[in-house]
């Protein structure tokens, strides 16, 4: 049987490292937060391992919401067109919104999601990424709190796909350029 670990080049962040970041990320958001009630949004589907990590080091009051804004198709490039294919329930008036996403690339997505809940009324926006791609940075947006700067190379793993795929590598690492080709070559008379 073929192991999700092979279609992996190199491992970037390990388990290790990961906890590491969510330990650093989640004090220094007690400190920040101390004495409010948050309201963190993880964008789906992404952001759900760093996400759960997270709160587990957060010693707040929080309440937990879901969104997922989609600008990525199968592949590894963006498609510029931002869509919410799942809405929060919570109503984001007045309240403190932390959202959480697994990694910022271009910044037109988090940008979005930012500018929505301002839109809705939230008091307070601020975000929170696991892995900062500063690199391909096309949209200007503040990135509050990270875990670390990524290269220009396209990364899975704790929540992060490749067509759906690998989000349960309990590592980031980068991508095999064959896994790429293979899908590439099978999809190719899609469009
Ligand atoms: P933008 O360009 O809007 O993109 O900042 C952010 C979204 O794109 C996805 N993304 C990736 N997903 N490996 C992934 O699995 C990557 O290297 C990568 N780069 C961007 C990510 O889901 C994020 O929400
Ligand atoms: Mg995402």
């Amino acid at each position: 049987m073929k192991s999700i670990h092979d279609a992996v080049d190199h491992k970037l962040f390990s388990e290790e490292d990961i906890d590491e970041m969510t330990t650093r990320l989640g004090k220094q958001l007690t400190k920040d937060y101390a004495g409010k009630r948050v309201l963190v949004v993880g964008a789906l589907k992404g952001a759900i391992f760093f996400m759960v990590d997270l709160l587990k080091k957060m010693d707040l009051p929080c309440d937990i919401d879901f969104i997922d804004v989609s600008s990525y198709g199968n592949g590894t490039e963006s498609s510029g067109k931002i869509t919410v294919t799942h809405d929060l329930e919570a109503d984001v008036t007045g309240r403190d919104v932390l959202i959480v996403e697994d990694i910022v690339d271009t910044g037109l997505t988090l940008k979005f999601m930012k500018d929505e809940m301002i839109k809705r009324g939230a008091k307070s926006v601020k975000c929170c990424v696991l892995l900062n791609k500063t690199a391909r940075r096309t949209t200007e947006v503040e990135v509050e709190y990270y875990g670390t700067h990524v290269g220009n190379e396209f990364v899975i793993g704790y929540g992060m796909d490749f067509a759906g795929l690998y989000r349960n590598l309990p590592y980031v690492g980068v991508i095999k350029p064959q896994v790429v080709e293979e899908f590439s070559k099978k999809h190719e008379n899609d469009n």
